[in-house]
């Protein structure tokens, strides 16, 4: 039976606003499933949306829409980017799945019966953003210590849970398991700031609003979202519901992979609550480093936001994936910028990896008819190239283990290199002209063979570029992990065939100009889709629209345009023209005299060269139209309100 992997990203917030910042860690979680699958392991993916709390509320209330509206819309959309980024997740879990509620829910009352949770009145601060509590010498400055804005002065009716009764086992578990929080200086960030200091109780409960769980037996208290959102990580597996086979056979997770604003949640409170379930503790929690923008954790406030979405359409998801796990060291923040990404396709990805592959396909073709030869004439010059191919596996199947992902990755690239270098020194183009016939075919065989191996190393990063990879060369079968550390697999005679070059080699200069300006178009479309989209107006909105009674008292035949009359309207004391599009419905002598209903203070524009000012509405269904009128016949110039 395969050994399982569980491995979570974190439960996001619903965000219209998801950048590259948010790719990060779900694109590693899903390259490390990945990773894990080509091993051999049954591995298991969870996300998800972490739809509660008072965050969320306020920015329904600002949308006017119902809570659970707002963020199914969002949801929606997160799941659309994380299909363009196939990501692979085996379930999303939302917290508003009604059997999550019920299995949290559960939780509280389990705990509140045992007595690590009870009833006292919390005062403190509020970081609503961060959806964390402080206490006054925790304040930077009076701000949040995490992201250095306001915070609110709170003091409600709440559940406590006993948090301090767990410090010493939670010191305990980051002794007896190195492992368990990563990388080491974020250890010390746990234990200097939080663990030693001595920890407070948590407050689990809110009252001062209410989208939420509900606390079963005290209903005007909701969960903290924190605790509604560790939850799923069990909840998602099944734990506490009546089919919970998953949650037996994939708990504990072998990795939380979390950004390293929230590792505190997952390395303190989430022991905790998981010692006083009685239940497994994950072994693994790893805090990555964060990706700025002009040196800043992106924030759409700041107008630097990068979306990943232009970057994929242009360029690729390999690309984009290579990018995002080799530039940046997983422990530690990097700065992007749209230049180093095109930098690192051209020299990484077009001259290296797709250099090597074009040419050495190129050559079967031209010197073999594209049938890979035999490598009947070996030199002492080829055992270092064969040594550093077939090694590469151990080293990267290393660096995954310590999840440093561009270490690994340059473990590939070195064979990449390496590979090219023996094109230039065995120089292929004279063997042929010497007529070598033996040595030319040797080296032919061992550049393609080198390029095997390089695509079965690649699969787990860069999916479709490994395929393509093995099509060029002439491999259909489904990926061997293991046949990435042995030479020879490839037979010779199998046919070798030139495909689509892999990475064209970018102007950067265009393709700047060209990606700046995709993002652009793509904050304005959503600025509109998001107007579009509120589903309200406000009375404030409805008082700007002068809607007006008007009586027609001339209409012709507009000049220029069949469809179209001209209308003189009397509004009160004034006479106005305005162009409608009622023509095929109505004839003009049938028109005069009649009250109508205008809306006034629309812009005035020209019709097709006459002068309009103002709308005239008109009721439509089925393909039959109607004027509005009164009900009663009243002065023009009435206001509508
Ligand atoms: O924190 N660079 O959700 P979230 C790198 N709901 N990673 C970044 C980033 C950046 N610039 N910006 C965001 C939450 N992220 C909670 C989690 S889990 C039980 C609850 C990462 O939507 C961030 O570090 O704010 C985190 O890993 C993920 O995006 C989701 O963040
Ligand atoms: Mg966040």
């Amino acid at each position: 039976m395969k050994e399982k992997y569980y491995i979570t990203t974190p439960i996001y917030y619903p965000s219209d606003n998801l950048h590259i910042g948010h790719t990060y860690t779900t694109v590693a979680a899903d390259t490390l499933k990945k990773f894990k699958i080509v091993q051999g392991y049954d591995a298991y993916l969870v996300t998800g949306s972490d739809e509660h709390g008072q965050k969320i509320e306020e920015k329904a209330k600002q949308n006017n829409v119902e809570p659970k509206k707002y963020v199914d819309r969002i949801v929606k959309d997160i799941k659309e980017l994380w299909d363009m980024l196939e990501v692979s997740y085996d379930k999303f879990i939302r917290t508003t799945d009604k059997d999550h509620e019920k299995v949290v829910q559960k939780i509280f009352n389990k705990l509140y019966k045992q007595g690590d949770i009870y009833k006292s009145n919390y005062e403190g601060w509020y970081c609503t953003p961060c959806e964390s509590f402080w206490t006054e010498s925790q304040l930077v400055d009076g701000k949040c210590p995490d992201c250095g804005r306001e915070v609110q002065l709170t003091k409600e009716e709440a559940y406590f849970f006993k948090l301090s009764k767990y410090k010493d086992r939670i010191i305990q578990l980051y002794k007896d398991n190195p492992e368990f929080l990563q990388p080491e200086s974020r250890k010390n960030e746990m234990l200097n700031n939080f663990l030693n200091e001595g920890l407070e109780d948590l407050s689990v409960t809110r009252s001062s609003f209410d989208w939420g769980v509900k606390v079963p037996f005290d209903p005007k208290h909701v969960v903290y979202v924190w605790i509604d959102a560790l939850s799923c990580y069990i909840t998602a597996l099944g734990y506490g519901k009546d089919n919970d086979e998953n949650f037996k056979k994939y708990w504990p997770a072998d990795v939380h992979l979390v950004g390293k604003e929230i590792v505190r949640f997952h390395t303190i409170i989430w022991p905790a609550l998981l010692m006083a379930l009685g239940l497994e503790l994950p072994k693994r929690v790893f805090g990555h480093g964060w990706i700025l923008f002009d040196d800043d954790k992106m924030s759409k406030s700041k107008g630097n936001v990068i979306y990943p979405e232009p970057i994929i359409e242009l360029y690729g998801i390999d690309a984009f994936r290579y990018f995002l796990l080799r530039e940046f060291s997983f422990g530690q923040d990097g700065s992007f910028t749209r230049e180093k990404f095109l930098q690192r396709l051209n020299s990484d990805l077009a001259n290296d990896l797709g250099n090597l592959v074009s040419r050495t396909v190129t050559m079967v073709e031209k010197y073999n008819g594209g049938i890979l030869p035999n490598a009947a004439k070996k030199q002492e010059m080829d055992d270092s190239l064969i040594e550093i191919a077939i090694n590469a596996k151990s080293k990267v199947e290393k660096y995954m283990d310590e999840l440093n992902f561009s270490q690994a990755l340059e473990e590939i690239w070195k064979v990449v290199r390496r590979t090219n270098k023996y094109i230039d020194e065995t120089t292929p183009w004279i063997l042929a002209k010497e007529d070598d016939n033996e040595r030319l075919d040797t080296v032919l065989y061992n550049l393609t063979e080198s390029i095997r191996i390089i695509a079965i190393l690649i699969n787990p990063f860069m999916e479709k570029t490994s395929k393509e990879i093995l099509k060029q060369i002439g491999i259909s079968n489904k990926i061997n992990w293991k046949d990435s550390q042995e030479w020879g697999k490839i037979q010779p005679n199998t046919k070798v065939k030139k495909g689509k070059v892999l990475f064209p080699r970018l102007d950067v200069k265009k393709e700047l100009e060209k990606l700046e300006n995709a993002n652009q178009k793509l904050i304005e479309a959503r600025v509109k889709k998001l107007a579009k989209e509120e589903e309200y107006i406000t009375i404030d909105d409805f008082d700007k629209i002068d809607f007006k009674v008007a009586e027609i008292i001339e209409v012709k035949q507009h000049p220029n345009a069949d469809k179209l009359l001209v209308f003189k309207l009397k509004v009160g004391d004034e006479t106005r023209q305005v162009v409608s599009g009622i023509r095929e419905y109505y004839s003009p002598e049938d028109l005069i005299g009649k009250k109508v209903v205008i809306v006034a203070n629309l812009k005035p524009i020209k019709l097709r060269g006459e002068e309009s000012k103002g709308m005239i509405l008109a009721a439509e269904k089925d393909g039959k139209l109607t004027l509005v009128s009164t009900l009663e016949d009243i002065e023009s110039g009435a206001i509508i309100s």
